[in-house]
């Protein structure tokens, strides 16, 4: 089913009441919605790059190894309201769903994720609402990586919109484990003994990678100081 099928029997099952052509004005908010968290995310993009060639002009060296973004499929909007119980309007997706726009930063080194993350909170002209470091703070399973919830001020022809992004920052090590932990946690494992075993070793190498992150950053201070 395209997308625009796909928006309009989601609409049309939670609006059985509604015209047709509400329906359909229903889905033309949801469209500017995509466009408003397109622009939103070319302009955290363009803005990481600035800071990046600034860096390496600076520096002689970049900050940021790569930048990967996604928006979130129509699809995913309305299974994640509807698990939330949030009613399936545009309105509300936007009022309460702060991770349509996602922007990973993936970064060499631990120090570049609190330069990166500092650069984005004041000098961006992004409005922060909120961070969650899971560097400082593990989660239970071993993840890590900084988390920044932005307001991006998207200037339209009909006037300033804000959209939030949600942007994940984390160095190449902390990303190679979160893309494993991903597959496993999406994996229906019908063994829980097996299913507790992976988990257990995941979180080992969570630690391991982790130390190792450290002792990189160490011998990088280490060998530019020679
Ligand atoms: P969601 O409602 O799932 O988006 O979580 P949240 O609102 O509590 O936000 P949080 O900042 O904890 O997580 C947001 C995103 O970070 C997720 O959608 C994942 O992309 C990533 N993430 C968080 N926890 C994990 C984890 O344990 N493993 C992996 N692989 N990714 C994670
Ligand atoms: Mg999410």
């Amino acid at each position: 089913m395209d997308e625009k099928e796909f928006y309009l029997d989601a609409i049309r099952d939670v609006m059985p009441e509604n015209k047709e052509d509400q329906i359909q004005a229903v889905f033309y908010s949801f469209l500017e919605l995509e466009y408003l968290y397109d622009s939103a995310i070319e302009l955290v993009k363009a803005q990481l790059n600035i800071f990046d060639n600034e860096f390496s002009m600076r520096f002689q060296r970049n900050p940021i190894h790569n930048v990967e973004s996604r928006i979130k499929t129509p699809q995913s909007i309305v299974d994640k309201l509807q698990r939330k119980n949030m009613p399936l309007t545009p309105e509300s997706a936007r009022v309460n769903l702060t991770d349509i726009a996602g922007v990973r930063v993936i970064s060499c080194y631990i120090d570049d994720i609190y330069a990166i993350a500092d650069l984005l909170i004041k000098k961006s002209g992004f409005r922060l609402r909120k961070t969650k470091d899971y560097i400082q703070n593990p989660k239970s399973n071993g993840y890590r990586s900084f988390h920044m919830i932005v307001d991006v001020p998207v200037h339209m022809s009909n006037g300033q919109q804000e959209a939030p992004v949600e942007i994940q920052i984390r160095t190449i090590a902390m990303d190679f484990w979160a893309s494993l932990e991903h597959q496993l946690h999406y994996k229906s494992i019908g063994d829980t003994k097996v299913a507790a075993s992976l988990t257990d070793e995941l979180k080992v190498y969570a630690d391991i990678i982790a130390e190792t992150d450290r002792k990189m950053q160490d011998m990088f201070k280490q060998i530019n100081q020679l």
